[in-house]
């Protein structure tokens, strides 16, 4: 197993780290223009691995042919923002970093799987999609698994119940009008309507929709990396290990939940196929209308950027 982190960055340090400490691979990769921080966070974590007794080798590189072959690739390469910025507002930026990086991954990498993480998430999965060409089951996007496990926490921190008991689903697009759903969240089982009144789990609900400003606003000097870095690790362990487990993830819809052409947060099944299936909830008129609302937003943000990289081609 070979797993490429692009981008050394403290979103892809931090994935690099967590897959190394869980021993997801023999070799991992970070590839970053920034040649020494790439191969000087490597190396140190590669220093780490004796204490943390895993035997992943993790290098440092700026070079793609070195990723050659990878099994899986995660794509955290991009800005991040800043206090008083959306994430669409990376959009021109991310989406000339993103096509030209994944562009070059695919090249050597031709049967990898790809776990997009930069922002705007929904739309440089699309992108990650049109530049790699590569068949839909392939490319991930990474936010419900972060969306809701903000979610979670907060939920935990609300109730005192363990983390690991508390399940949730989400829907929609990585940004302001993600729809996380109170109806399809338990706790062990338990609806946590009937757990934590409607008023706290409105404010739940909010607090996990900001859940990223909130960090942004915190750091002033850049977004959140803790958390999207093990949440992108979570879907590879899924593939390594075959788990079909199922999680909230970005995809391609083309047809469910009468959507097309458009990549949002659904809930999937992950294994070593990639998407193995996309799971079409029984969504109440609300919890849809949300749904629509979101994702014709993501949809739009998508023709900006898909502009913007077809006038740069012709450039
Ligand atoms: C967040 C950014 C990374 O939600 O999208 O923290």
């Amino acid at each position: 197993m070979k797993i490429t982190v692009i981008g050394a960055g403290n979103v892809g340090a931090t994935a690099a780290q967590v897959l190394a400490n869980k021993e997801l691979a023999n070799d991992i990769w970070m590839v970053d223009i920034a040649e020494g921080i790439a191969k000087g966070k490597a190396l140190d974590m590669y220093e780490s691995m004796p204490i943390l007794h895993s035997d992943s080798k993790i290098f440092g590189t700026s070079n793609y042919e070195d990723t050659a072959n990878s099994d899986i690739i995660i794509m955290t390469a991009g800005l991040a923002r800043k206090p008083g910025m959306s994430r669409d507002d990376l959009l021109v930026k991310n989406a000339a970093i993103v096509s030209s990086c994944v562009a070059q991954a695919v090249k050597y990498s031709p049967d990898a799987t790809f776990i997009v993480v930069s922002n705007p998430l929904d739309v440089m999965t699309y992108v990650t999609l049109k530049v790699t060409g590569l068949p839909k089951h392939k490319v991930i996007g990474m936010a419900g698994i972060l969306d809701t496990a903000r979610y979670r926490s907060f939920i935990s921190m609300e109730t005192g119940y363990s983390m690991r008991d508390i399940q949730a689903q989400l829907l929609g697009g990585h940004g302001d009008t993600m729809v996380p759903l109170p109806r399809f969240t338990t706790v062990a089982g338990i609806p946590v309507t009937d757990l934590i009144s409607k008023e706290k789990l409105d404010a739940i609900v909010t607090r996990a929709k900001n859940g990223g400003i909130e960090i942004v606003n915190y750091l002033q000097t850049g977004s959140a990396y803790y958390a999207p870095g093990a949440a992108s690790v979570e879907m590879a362990e899924a593939i390594v290990n075959d788990q079909k487990r199922i999680l909230p993830c970005t995809v391609l819809l083309e047809g469910e939940y009468g959507m097309d052409d458009v990549c949002v947060g659904v809930p999937i099944k992950i294994g070593k196929g990639g998407i193995e299936q996309i799971i079409e909830l029984n969504l109440n008129e609300e919890e849809m209308a949300e749904f629509k609302k979101s994702a014709e937003h993501v949809k739009k943000t998508i023709q900006q950027a898909m502009e913007l990289i077809n006038s740069q081609k012709e450039e």
